[in-house]
Formats: structure tokens, C-alpha cells, sequence
């Protein structure tokens, strides 16, 4: 069985927050070690020009797929996130949209049977519509991401989608499970947000992602300067959020897992609720570095002088860029558990010139 996984992030409601999710599991995924192709299947092309692509100048793009282009090399292209790439999005996919002359829902998946063992994930950022477009991602996927917006309105539409999710099961992607339905844009300082994530678990119940993605500006800053937030701010919740919600999924990803749906909605999964059995020893080893550790089990000075590669076998590379002067490490103090602590490593000439433990409130 092949390793990759295909994940399809989709809501047809707009602004929910699926290209930031895109974005941002896609560059913590690279960050943890995993080949990721990012396939923008939205002709507004946020997640390409999120990523600092800029669209105008491209000449192949996820349009190639849907025309059958044999040469399907040619539109990847490389991003600045660590082990990430692209097919980058364009604005022609909306011809396609409305416009097909073939209508072909096995188009993608058959372009990415080709790609598939090259990468350990390809994430799919779907467009806030039902279309041709999507359900050839539905199709092509092993599971999909709703993410949902905490509001009073969360709930809508999503018996459509999980009823359209039903249907491609069963015409299309017998295989086709729900990775998870994640919470986004949660406020803790809003009472009702609480409220409508604990009415969502009670329709669906473990459905739902245990990372929630707080709001928090440097995610919503992070695309105008065409980076994703890693590296526009590594240090931000956002951040944090991101990389959580990447191990889990490849935790998920470890282990056997059976989803099934709360009552009240449609159960999809319910007729055939398989596991993901995956060999977990290729992926394990991955896992074991993002452990936080305790103050007290390292005398950080000692770390003065030594190069990255030392750094490496001390700390691991955890989520840092191999290629940037400033590392940083989350550590964990048994005695202030209200406070993050973080290490800051500062290189020059790939040696540690100066070490900075700082320490912030959770906000
Ligand atoms: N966790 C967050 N905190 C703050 N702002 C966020 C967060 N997630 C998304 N946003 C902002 O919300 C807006 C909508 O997000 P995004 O573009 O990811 O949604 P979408 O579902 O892809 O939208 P569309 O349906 O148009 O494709 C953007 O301005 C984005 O920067
Ligand atoms: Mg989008």
C-alpha cells in the first residue's frame, strides 16, 4: 500500500478558512520532514499567491491536469517552505469550473496516481463551491478536512457537503474517509465560541480535530507578505496550531483509526468505517523529535560554539529551517505551566554565538 496520503481541505462556505489551512499544514508538514505537493484547485489561487508565486506570471498550472497534459512535471514548482511544492492555482480553472467540454470526476485522481509515491502528502485546497473542481478532489482523495468556522452558523452546509461526501463515496472513492472537522478562528474571549464547539462535538463527536486553530493575526498577516506563518512569525500561536495539527494528523496517519459520525447527521461513514493501516515504523521516527523537553534536563550553555549539525544531534531540528540563523525549541518548566518557554539559538558562520531563553504568557 502506498504511503502518501491525499487530503482534500474543503467547505463550500467561503472564508472559512481552508487556504490558510492549506497553507499552513502544508509548510508544517514539510517542516516535520514529510514531502508535501500543495495543489491549488481554487481559480482564486490564494494558497499560490499566499505562498509568494506570483500568478500572473505562470505558465502551467493545476489547468494542465483537467486538460489531460501529459507532462505533469513541468507544473510543479519549488516553494521557499522546506520539502513543499506546488501546482500552483490560476484563475483559468474557472473556465473549467463552468465551461467543461469532458466531464471526467477521475481526471485528478488520475494525474495524481502518477505523482502519489513521489510525496508523503498531497493537500488539495478546494474552492468554496460543490463543482466539477472539487469533486474531482473528492474523488481523488483519501480524506478530507472541513474546516469550520467558530460561529452561530457553523453548522450550515454541512449537511450538504457530508451528503455530497457520501455520494462520492459511493459512486466514486469507496475509500474516501473524513480526516477530521477543525475548528477555526477560535476566540477564546468569546463565550458562544466554546458553545458552538462543544454543540459540534456532540453531532460528531471524535470527528472533530483535538487541535483548534485559535485566531490570531500573523496567520491573517502572513499571506501579504507571501509566506505562510512559520516564516513570518514561528514564534506565533498560529504557528504552534499549525505544527499541533500536522502531528496529529500524522499520528492519525501511525495508527488504525475508525471515524464515525453523531446521530444527527447524515452517518457517511458509517456503512464501512475502514482503517487506515499504514507501516508504522517508516513514520514513527519522525514523531519522537517533537517531544517538548524539561529545563532541567539540558544545560543550555553547553551548546555555545557548537555547529547546526551538533545542534541537531543534541536538539533535533524539531521545526526549524536548516537554512535560517535563528532556531527556536519549546521547552516545558514543571514549575510555571502557565508560561511557554522557548530557546532561542542564534548561529553565525553555522556556530552558536549567543543563546536567549524567553518565556511568554499564554495568551
Ligand atoms: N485562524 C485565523 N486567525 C485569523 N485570521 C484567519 C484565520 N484563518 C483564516 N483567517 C483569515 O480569514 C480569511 C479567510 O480565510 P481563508 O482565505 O483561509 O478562507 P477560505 O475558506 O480559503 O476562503 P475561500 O472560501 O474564499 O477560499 C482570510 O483573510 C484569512 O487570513
Ligand atoms: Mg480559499
Amino acid at each position: 500500500m502506498s504511503l502518501s496520503k491525499v487530503i482534500a481541505i474543503a467547505n463550500q462556505k467561503g472564508g472559512v478558512g481552508k487556504t490558510t489551512t492549506a497553507i499552513n499544514l502544508s509548510c508544517a508538514l514539510g517542516i516535520l520532514e514529510q514531502n508535501v505537493l500543495l495543489i491549488d484547485a481554487d481559480p482564486q489561487a490564494n494558497a499560490t499567491s499566499g505562498l509568494g508565486i506570483i500568478t500572473k506570471n505562470i505558465e502551467f498550472s493545476t489547468v494542465n491536469i483537467f486538460q489531460d497534459d501529459a507532462n505533469l512535471d513541468r507544473c510543479i514548482l519549488d516553494t521557499h517552505s522546506p520539502n513543499l511544492k506546488i501546482i500552483p492555482g490560476s484563475i483559468k480553472l474557472a473556465e473549467i469550473e463552468i465551461n467543461v467540454k469532458n466531464p471526467n470526476l477521475n481526471r485528478l485522481k488520475t494525474a495524481l496516481d502518477v505523482l502519489k509515491n513521489k510525496f508523503d502528502f498531497i493537500i488539495i485546497d478546494c474552492s468554496p463551491s460543490l463543482g466539477y473542481l472539487t469533486l474531482n478532489s473528492f474523488v481523488a482523495a483519501d480524506s478530507i478536512i472541513i474546516p469550520v468556522q467558530c460561529e452561530f452558523y457553523a453548522l450550515d452546509g454541512l449537511r450538504k457537503l457530508l451528503s455530497t461526501i457520501k455520494s462520492v463515496r459511493k459512486s466514486f472513492n469507496i475509500n474516501l474517509t473524513i480526516e477530521g472537522i477543525l475548528m477555526t478562528m477560535y476566540d477564546n474571549r468569546l463565550n458562544h465560541n466554546s458553545h458552538i464547539i462543544n454543540e459540534l462535538k456532540t453531532h460528531f463527536e471524535d470527528l472533530i480535530f483535538k487541535t483548534i486553530i485559535k485566531r490570531n493575526v500573523s496567520l491573517s498577516e502572513a499571506p501579504s507578505f507571501g509566506t505562510s506563518v512559520f516564516d513570518y512569525k514561528m514564534n506565533s500561536e498560529g504557528s504552534t496550531n499549525y505544527l499541533n495539527l500536522s502531528r496529529e494528523i500524522m499520528k492519525n496517519q501511525t495508527s488504525s483509526k475508525q471515524k464515525s459520525l453523531g446521530k444527527k447527521i447524515p452517518q457517511i461513514l458509517k456503512d464501512t468505517e475502514e482503517t487506515i493501516l499504514l507501516d508504522p515504523s517508516v513514520k514513527e521516527r519522525n514523531l519522537e523529535n517533537y517531544k517538548t523537553f524539561s529545563l532541567k534536563d539540558k544545560n543550555f550553555d553547553k551548546l555555545i560554539g557548537c555547529t547546526k549539525k551538533e545542534v541537531i544531534v543534541q536538539l533535533g531540528l524539531v521545526y526549524n529551517d536548516l537554512h535560517s540563523d535563528i532556531w527556536m525549541y519549546h521547552i516545558t518548566d514543571k514549575v510555571s505551566l502557565i508560561k511557554k518557554n522557548y530557546l532561542y539559538i542564534y548561529f553565525d558562520k553555522n556556530k552558536v554565538n549567543l543563546i536567549k531563553l524567553r518565556r511568554f504568557k499564554y495568551s
